[in-house]
């Protein structure tokens, strides 16, 4: 990871906080910048130190502005089919990530950043935080999964008018929908995502990770296959170490200590 142009990653104890950091373009994501999130991902994943992530954006104005227009106004029909696929591939990466995500918010989130926070698990926002999609007015939609995954967030009405103004609205204002989990002071913001995070990252990895597996499989299928998966994944959880540390912790009246298996 240490050939990163636009992304800087940073630890604290064994999360990772990724910061996208290309401030003179309010963070807009080019080809560049979302290759390196692909690659920041793929190599956390890999990283058995790492128990959560905090996505941000550098400087006080942006999370993530969107995606690069300059870039989009070149393409043709062809392109803009791999532009999609290959932003779609790298935010799913991050969806389907075995750790928590959370993306701090602390700025503008538009377009390709807006989809890039809805595929996080988890929103924080600071209050000079505002959301929107405002892609139709540029006369293209939401290429990165915002037309899939805002209406599970916030609901079909909602989502569509969000989508089809293309008007932004407050970090309030998304913490009403549902959007985000909360709204704090700008100054606070990275100290609240760490403890938001940690109340997660505090509990059995492995059952953290079976959860949102299970969470997202159930937005995918039927009531019936995602209750036998529930099942499968309850059952494959009683055979861990952790499962044992975890009860036997509450019996014993102490704190668990999880090894993550
Ligand atoms: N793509 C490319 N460049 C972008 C960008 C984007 N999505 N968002 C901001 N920038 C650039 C601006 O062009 C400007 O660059 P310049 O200094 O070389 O001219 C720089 O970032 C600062 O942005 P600026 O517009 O001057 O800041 P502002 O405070 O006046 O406005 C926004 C902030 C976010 C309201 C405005 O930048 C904006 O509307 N950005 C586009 C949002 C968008 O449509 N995103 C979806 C894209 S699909």
């Amino acid at each position: 990871m240490s050939d990163l142009k636009h992304l800087r990653v940073e630890w604290d104890g064994d999360l990772a906080v990724v910061t996208v950091d290309r401030q003179e373009k309010l963070n807009a994501l080019n080809a560049e910048v979302v290759r390196e999130i692909g690659q920041v991902f793929e190599s956390l994943r890999d990283d058995g130190h790492v128990r959560g992530v905090i996505l941000t954006g550098a400087g006080e104005k942006a999370f993530v502005a969107g995606a690069d227009i300059g870039e989009l106004a070149r393409m043709d029909p062809l392109t803009g089919v791999e532009v999609s696929r290959e932003g779609q591939a790298v935010f799913l990466t991050i969806e389907r990530f075995p750790k928590p995500v959370l993306a701090a918010v602390g700025g503008y989130a538009l377009g390709g950043g807006c989809e890039l926070a809805l595929a996080c698990h988890l929103r924080l926002a600071s209050d000079n935080a505002r959301f929107g999609l405002p892609e139709v007015g540029l006369g293209i939609l939401p290429g990165y999964g915002g037309t899939v995954r805002l209406s599970r967030l916030v609901g079909l009405g909602r989502a569509i008018e969000i989508t089809l103004t293309g008007e932004m609205i407050t970090a309030e204002r998304a913490r009403e929908i549902g959007l985000v989990s909360d709204v704090v002071p700008r100054a606070e913001l990275m100290a609240k995502a760490k403890e938001l995070l940690r109340k997660i990252t505090k509990n059995g990895p492995l059952a953290v990770r079976l959860a949102l597996e299970s969470i997202y499989r159930a937005v995918d299928t039927s009531t019936h296959e995602a209750l036998d998966h529930e099942a499968a994944l309850f059952g494959l959880l009683a055979s861990t170490a952790d499962m044992k540390e975890g009860m036997g912790a509450f019996l014993e009246k102490r704190k668990a200590a999880f090894k993550g298996r």
